[in-house]
């Protein structure tokens, strides 16, 4: 170790030098201090400096050798300055990561834990099976991602029926161009059925469909609906509207009816639309049923000669009734939500009051 420069307070060796330094270094309990630290050991008013300031008065041969300890000191000293700070930046991330943890199992109140329910579309599904389970449906399930032919065609809707234009479709970029759909609603599964078992058939479908809707407070553009299909010998309109009616008031208690309107569908004939009594206003009228006491749930009807055709059945052995209506829509009724999104949207202070 060579004596360069020995007066004053400024350390002797380049092995002093390295050690306090390196006390230094370690004293710095943050970035900022060792930033502060980093400046006094390397900085231009360092004892390094100073030193490096004296080569010039050492003749060349001794000048060269100097230097290179000088540099090969401040080459230790900046490594310990690096390792110091990697540690520092470490524990600050760390801090960071601590601080900003989210503790996804916190306890919002109460005692013990709230530890999660199903969500409400999924009991309103669950409670909705078990309904029509006890009136001796069965429960079928078809695909989301669909064919034209299931979702319109074998529906008697042909290519470009304007019917078609009853619901806003999503097509798939599969196969010909609209040829793949995300179906627009329960129907398709009726086909599917009818397609996998002979008569009789009594089942209900629930299911995910999906439209091009914007949302708002009563559609949303992914929602779920409940298909019910009924094929035997000798089923009749009155069959259909004593189901309804004979649901409605299981699902919704003995205060609420239902009533059919005549509407248009084109894979039932005829076709009406399936009302219930306002379940906000019990029929009185009020803003949420436009004053009429009657909220919309679905549609239904007889099941059209051409839909029999459409999977080899002979319409005049079988005849049958079909229905579908929201499962959000049902939920929305019955717990009295106004809007339809916050089925969506997942904030769990909603969720976890329905
Ligand atoms: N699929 C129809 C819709 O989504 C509802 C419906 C089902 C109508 C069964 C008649 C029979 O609007």
């Amino acid at each position: 170790m060579t004596n360069l420069h020995a007066h004053g307070e400024v350390p002797v060796t380049d092995g002093e030098l390295v050690a306090e330094a390196s006390a230094q270094v370690a004293g710095a309990v943050s970035l900022d201090a060792l930033a502060v630290v980093e400046g006094e050991l390397l900085g231009r008013k360092s004892p390094l400096a100073a030193r490096q300031k004296t080569l010039g008065a050492l003749d060349p041969d001794a000048r060269r050798e100097a230097g290179q300890e000088l540099q090969a000191v401040r080459g230790q000293i900046e490594a310990l300055v690096a390792a110091r700070r990697a540690v520092l930046e470490e524990t600050a991330y760390a801090e960071r990561l601590a601080a900003d943890r989210l503790d996804l199992t916190e306890v919002l109140e109460g005692d013990p834990p709230w530890r999660g329910h199903l969500h409400l579309v999924q009991r309103t599904r669950d409670e909705l099976e078990d309904v029509f389970a006890g009136m001796g449906f069965a429960v079928a399930e078809g695909p989301e991602v669909e064919t034209d032919w299931y979702n319109f065609e074998a529906l008697n809707m042909p290519p470009a029926h304007p019917a078609r234009g009853m619901w806003d479709t999503l097509y798939l970029n599969l196969g010909e161009p609209e040829t793949v759909v995300l179906r627009t609603h329960t129907s398709p599964v009726q086909i599917r059925l009818m397609q996998s078992q002979a008569p009789p058939v009594y089942a209900v479908m629930p299911g995910r469909c999906y439209r091009r809707d914007t949302p708002d407070a009563r559609h949303i553009p992914t929602f779920n609906q409940i298909e019910g299909l009924v094929v035997d010998r000798g089923i009749s309109f009155a069959d259909l509207a004593g189901t309804i009616e004979t649901f409605t008031t299981a699902y919704f208690g003995a205060g609420i009816h239902s009533r059919l309107r005549p509407s248009y569908f084109p894979f039932t004939e005829p076709s009406a639309e399936y009302e219930i009594t306002c379940t906000i206003c019990g029929g009185a009228g009020c803003r949420t049923c436009s004053h009429t006491g009657w909220i919309e749930l679905g549609g239904c009807g007889m099941v059209d000669p051409a839909v029999f055709a459409a999977v080899g059945l002979d319409d005049e052995t079988w005849s049958g009734f079909a229905f579908g209506f929201g499962i959000d829509r049902c939920a929305q009724m019955r717990h009295e939500i106004p809007d339809m999104r916050v089925l969506l949207e997942n904030d769990v202070r909603l969720l976890r009051q329905i």
